[in-house]
Order: C-alpha cells, then structure tokens, then sequence
C-alpha cells in the first residue's frame, strides 16, 4: 500500500532498522503509521507488523530512533538500552480546526529489538510552544562530546537544534537556516552529524535539509550545508558553495526520486560510514504513479563521504558496499573506441539491462565527448541520458519511457545535473531496475535518481557519440538478481 518517508533508520545489534511513513488501508497518502522491516545488509529486508500506530494524540509522522545505551531515559528494562523513537505527532483534528500547534514531538520505546513498541505515557515531549505550523520530524543523534542529545527539527523555513539529557525533557539551543539555501518550499525531514573530511582528519558538519517543493529539478529534493558546530551554533564553512547565499541549495541529488532520505543512526564506530537511503518519489506525482497494490520503493543505500571538489565541500554518495550481494553474472568490455551508436548489451553478449553498470570513459579533447545513453526495450520506449560537455552538465529525458500520462508533472521537463570535474576521464556508475535508474557521476559527486514506468523492462542500453569518437576505457557490469522478501 502507501509508503514514504524512511523513519526511524538504526541500527541495533546485527539488524538495521527501517520504519517508514506507512497508511496500511489505501495507496495513497493517509493516517500515518509507521511500516518497519529489518534487514542484515540493507538490501534484504524482512517485513515486519506495524510498529506505530496513530493515536488520540494524532497521526504518526516522521522521525527517528535511537539506541539509548547509557538508559538515559530510563525506559529500558533492567538498566538494559532500550530503542527509543521520537517523532511527530500531527492532530489533524486541531489543523483543520484552524490551530497552528498540532505539530509536536513525541516518543516510544521497545524492549525486544524494535519488535514491540510503547508510547512514552507523557507524550507529547517537545510541544509546539511558538506555533509553528510546520514543526515535526525530529532526527536525535548522542552528541559524545557534551554528553546530551541532539535533535534536529524542521520548523518552517529553518532547521532548528535542540538538547536533552534524557530524551524526555528538551532546551533549544539554535536556529538554522532562514537566510541559507533553497526556499522554494517548506523544510522538512533535517539530518546533522560530523563527517570526517576525505583525506584529512579534519572534522566538519553536515546538515541534510529536505525541502518540498522546490527542488532543482521540481517538486521535492534535499539540499545540504556544510560548516562547523561549535556546541550552540551551526556556521557555514567558507570552503563550501557560494551558491547557498544567494537562494539556491545544493543537492544531495539533481534527480526526481530521491526525497526525505536521512542516514542510520546507532552505525559502530568500527564500521563509520554515514549511511543513507530516502524515498525514491516525489510529492509532485507520488500518489499517481501506476503501480498497484504498493506505491513506492526506498533507494537503494549509500555511503555518504565529504570531498573538496572543484567547485568546493560536497557531500559525495556512492552505492553501499553491501549491494553486490546482489550482483549475479558478469559483463566487462575493455578499451573500445565507439564512433557510431553502440549496443553494449549486444557487445557484451548479456540480453539485460537490470544491471549494476560502471563506465570509465574517455571523452577525447574538446569540442568532443557529448554522448547519450539510452535504455530501452523493443517497443520503443526509452529513458535518456544525454552529456553536454560544453556545458558540463548531464540531462535525463524520461518522456517516452513508457507511462507517463498519469501526471503532468512526471515529465514536464528534463531533469539537468552538473558535473563538477572537468577533466576528459569521466567515470560512472548506473544502478538499473525494472522501474528505476540510480545514476552516480565522479564518484558520486553528481547523482541523478529517476524512476520510470516501461510497459516492459528495458532490455537494450545503447551509447551513442554524438561528437567525435567516445573511448570506453573499461565497462564492468554485472547482472542484479531479485530480492526474495525474507
Ligand atoms: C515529508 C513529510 C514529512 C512528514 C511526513 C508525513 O515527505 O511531509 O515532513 O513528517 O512526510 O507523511
């Protein structure tokens, strides 16, 4: 049925979790539950029963959870670590009442690895003093240097901190971002945490900002900041994009379908990665796409890095590791000069294009190397990838992929991406199912995720030079095989 937000992403002994905005009746948006499956390497995942289910203090928005190991809140059982989830409450009731506080944050705790779930009985926890009409999604992380949680919370056009010793009782500490970034739209769903540059041992901090509508390419999109948090106060960092002064945000990813996504708290240090996933959708047509009886799919899961890049501080994403227990056969091509449309399946000898692709290419020396790649099947219908080296930006048509009539905004206009590096070595990686492609350029500097909606899978990819020849240094691709539902 209906799904969007992650929620509730942690990990726990061996398990991650994955809660999720969940309206169990219809397949479209509803009374908020919160869905929960678990998986051991976030790519197969076990169902389980509905974890939160709305209340009289209203529907269950989203949110996230924690591993309370010090029993700070006191709910564990025993002095044990308890589960502990915190997320919005939204009274539909007092908003269509008129009121503006029928947002506020509350929390619930589990006992037995997240399979049971009690509400804390002195909900809510953070009420919505200042009236904020958009006041919810609350992301909590243990911040070990003052020894206090942290909640990130969108409210409004800004994010805003606050601080508790005990997860039950919360102090704002600072606000973020009304003069920062993109404003096309409401705030929504804030992630903040330290990331290790790459390559350094300098520490600096992320704050994941979604915001709907008013994305790069329309609708819903998360844009991100980079700067330093000396305890109260979030400040840009002078090495990240200018770009952010003047209105505009930078983006996680310039594709349709990746929205709400947050990383997993509760990742051991002896692992450290910074590890993502969002909803692969967009509130401009998520309730309409044709697919019956689910609507939507999460992305697949990523590692998060920060790179100094040519064009500054970037937040990089790259396809998590975990991913190639997936993979099935093997497809590789080496050193091949292209000057007309090639068929690399036909190449390759492999009749599939759901596949895990990498594509390190050579585009030759300028005005050379605009190229497209296409995916498509025997009726036609194909989803477009075009590089303009001029302009140094990627384009991605899906107006003839097969449906597209059941909104107008599905594809009103090609989504567009900038590269960042300029060099001619241009490397990437294509992650391709039936009904989606997740799309990374330069290690993941630029990532592009687009669902589409064939009649019957893409079967062909094609690369076609349109200036000059086009050296495909090395392909590596492999076949995806199915996740079997646990
Ligand atoms: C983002 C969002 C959140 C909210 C949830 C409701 O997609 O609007 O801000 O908590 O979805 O389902």
């Amino acid at each position: 049925m209906w799904m969007n937000d992650p929620n509730g992403m942690v990990y726990y002994e061996g398990e991650y979790h994955l809660f999720y905005q969940y309206y169990p009746d219809s397949t479209v948006w509803g009374p908020m539950h919160w869905g929960h499956a678990v998986s051991t390497d976030m790519v197969h995942w076990k169902h389980l029963p509905i974890a939160l289910y709305p209340d009289s203090l209203g529907m269950i928005f989203s949110g996230s959870a924690v591993v309370d190991s010090y029993n700070t809140s006191g709910l564990g059982l025993n002095n044990n670590a308890p589960l502990v989830a915190i997320f919005t409450h939204h009274n539909d009731a007092a908003a269509k009442a008129g009121k503006d506080d029928y947002q506020y944050q509350s929390l619930a705790f589990s006992n037995d690895h997240g399979r049971t779930w009690t509400k804390y009985k002195h909900n809510p926890v953070l009420p919505n003093t200042h009236h904020f009409k958009d006041f919810r999604d609350p992301k909590v992380s243990w911040d070990p240097t003052h020894h206090r949680w942290m909640m990130a919370l969108a409210a409004n056009d800004h994010a805003e901190f606050w601080i508790s010793k005990d997860l039950k009782s919360w102090r704002h500490l600072s606000d973020f971002g009304h003069e920062w970034g993109g404003h096309g739209g409401v705030w929504e769903c804030p992630d903040f945490f330290p990331i290790t540059l790459e390559g350094s041992t300098d520490t600096l901090w992320v704050l994941i900002q979604n915001i709907n509508p008013g994305g790069p390419n329309g609708g819903s999109a998360t844009q991100y900041f980079i700067g330093t948090f000396d305890g109260t106060d979030f400040t840009l960092d002078p090495k990240f994009s200018k770009e952010v002064l003047n209105g505009n945000g930078v983006w996680l990813d310039y594709g349709r379908d990746n929205y709400a996504g947050v990383t997993w708290s509760g990742i051991p240090d002896t692992d450290g990665r910074h590890l993502f996933l969002g909803w692969m959708s967009n509130w401009d047509y998520g309730q309409q796409v044709p697919t019956t009886p689910w609507r939507s799919a999460m992305t697949i899961p990523r590692t998060l890095t920060l790179r100094n890049t040519a064009a500054g501080l970037r937040l990089c994403s790259w396809p998590a590791k975990e991913l190639s227990s997936l993979h099935g056969r093997q497809y590789g091509l080496q050193h091949v000069r292209i000057s007309t449309p090639t068929d690399l399946n036909a190449r390759m000898h492999c009749d599939k294009a759901i596949m895990d692709l990498d594509l390190q290419l050579d585009l030759g020396d300028k005005p050379a190397g605009n190229f497209s790649i296409i995916l498509s099947n025997a009726k036609g219908e194909r989803y477009v990838i075009s590089f303009d080296r001029t302009l140094n930006t990627f384009s991605f048509d899906r107006s003839h992929s097969g449906n597209t009539g059941f909104s107008s905004q599905f594809c009103a206009t090609p989504t567009r991406a900038p590269r960042i590096s300029k060099g001619n070595e241009m490397h990437l990686r294509m992650i391709m199912d039936v009904a989606s492609c997740e799309f990374f350029a330069e290690d993941g500097e630029t990532v592009v995720t687009e669902i589409y909606f064939p009649s019957t899978p893409f079967t062909s990819i094609q690369i076609v030079p349109e200036s000059g020849d086009l050296l495909l240094n090395s392909v590596t691709a492999f076949e995806l095989n199915a996740t079997k539902q646990q």
